[in-house]
């Protein structure tokens, strides 16, 4: 497991103590990212437009972020590597990117288990935008096993044919904790017989990462997919950078999404012809996030510190290079970590007869988020009593809307509770057994008033 006592103490937010049980939402900013803020508004300056030497040391920081980011999924190089506000945006920039190849009969084929932002683009563009333009495309649905939560490949290879340009899915669900067998879907996509402009013959593959590359290994050469996107507020980053990752022969032949400042090459630009940038920045328009770039490649190297050399920086603000030999191992403890903390959770609600738990049945096909309804008493009550005892949960869809209404429920929503690198197992056994107090109806005790102490640490 994660030696958790040794990086505890690095969180504010568990320093203040908080169970924070809410992660596959959003994770917590470590004490070193917030330092490393400190300092780098001291060499504050905007990236490529300027000739000092801060402007000049920032661009070095900023463009080394892109290389941690790209070598952390066995990226070829930082030219693969796009960044966004978040994993929505950059799913959008391939939808726009991709808008103008669609030809009339295509179909994209994505699931039921998606979350929205991997369906609502997908959607949009079948059912708002091409019919503008007079083309018809079909988008499909794949089910899955209600039962086990897992895909039903035959199925999802019943929908894709030679008219399926894109295969769109998530790498893990965000509902049902489902680790997707991408190497499987992958197969599928290649053997679709679609001709991309390129004269290739396959659909591309889209996988939703947001799940997926902060709790395991994602390695997009091993995995062969053709676009992945994920956020790093997932992942021990504040909020505002997520990232598309693209092959690059695909990010050089499509349209770039945002047009406007840098994503030009220097000069080329006329009345008649614009001429773009070097990737990545053909894909960077306008200034980008900065710090929160700087701040996102730094949490990747502490985590990588976090597993392998927990209370040592031997990646943090260094030099060094992510072997994919030492990602691997970093992200097989974070895994196994993850599995021991949701195999303690499934063990302690799987004992409460009155809860309906979605998902696999085992903690080695999930990732470490439990999401579960209860017999006459609403997800949303439930999530207000776990506050008041101070576990954090979420309750609603989770934006995996579509899965919500295939099982029936009314309201769409179940209660989730989801955990990260340093969680222990102290606090799965806390935030499960107040699951049961509340499901018992135990009166919820205010135990010692969390925000007012906070709201007053703030005034000091
Ligand atoms: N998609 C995030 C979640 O699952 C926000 O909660």
């Amino acid at each position: 497991m994660i030696e958790t006592q040794k990086i505890r103490n690095f969180f504010p937010a568990i320093r203040a103590g908080r169970i924070i049980s809410n992660n596959a939402a959003s994770t917590q900013v470590p004490i070193q990212l917030l330092e490393l803020l400190n300092k780098l508004v001291v060499q504050y300056d905007n990236v490529h437009r300027g000739q000092s030497k801060f402007s000049i040391l920032t661009t070095e920081l900023f463009e080394a972020s892109y290389d941690t980011i790209a070598q952390f999924i066995n990226a070829p190089s930082r030219k693969s590597i796009v960044l966004y506000r978040n994993a929505t945006e950059a799913i959008n920039s391939v939808m726009y990117s991709l808008m103008t190849e669609f030809r009339e009969g295509d179909n994209i084929v994505t699931t039921f288990m998606e979350h929205n932002s991997n369906y609502v683009p997908w959607y949009g563009l079948c059912k708002e935008i091409l019919p503008k333009f007079g083309i018809k495309v079909e988008c499909r649905l794949a089910k899955f096993d209600k039962e086990t939560g897992e895909l039903d490949l035959n199925q999802l290879k019943s929908l894709v044919d030679k008219k399926t340009k894109i295969v769109c899915c998530s790498g893990a669900s965000n509902f049902l904790g489902t680790k997707n067998p991408i190497k499987e879907i992958r197969e599928i996509a290649n053997t679709s017989g679609y001709i991309q402009p390129s004269g290739e013959k396959k659909s591309y593959l889209l996988v939703d990462g947001a799940q997926m590359v902060p709790n395991f290994l994602t390695d997009v050469k091993d995995l062969d997919v053709d676009f992945l996107v994920w956020s790093f507020h997932k992942m021990l980053a504040p909020f505002g950078v997520g990232a598309l990752y693209a092959k690059e022969e695909l990010l050089s032949n499509i349209r770039p999404f945002l047009y406007g400042g840098d994503m030009i090459a220097e000069g080329e630009v006329s009345p008649d012809k614009v001429g773009y940038n070097k990737l990545p920045w053909k894909f960077t328009a306008g200034t980008p996030n900065i710090l929160g770039t700087i701040l996102s490649a730094q949490a990747v190297r502490l985590i990588m510190d976090f597993s392998l050399n927990p209370g040592k920086f031997v990646y943090f603000m260094t030099d060094k290079k992510l072997e994919l030999s030492d990602v691997k191992r970093a992200m097989e403890k974070v895994e196994n970590h993850e599995r021991i903390l949701i195999d303690e959770a499934l063990k302690i609600l799987k004992g409460i007869p009155s809860l309906k738990i979605y998902g696999p049945d085992t903690a080695g096909k999930r990732t470490a988020l439990v999401a579960f309804t209860c017999e006459n008493k609403d997800p949303f009550k439930i999530a207000q009593d776990l506050s008041i005892m101070n576990v954090e949960s979420r309750a609603g869809c989770h934006c995996a809307t579509l899965a919500h209404h295939y099982y029936g429920l009314n309201p769409a929503a179940s209660c989730r509770l989801s955990f990260y690198i340093y969680n222990n197992i102290k606090d799965v056994k806390i935030a499960c057994s107040c699951v049961k107090k509340c499901v018992y109806s135990v009166q919820p005790k205010e135990k010692k008033n969390l925000l007012s102490y906070l709201r007053k640490s703030f005034k000091k």
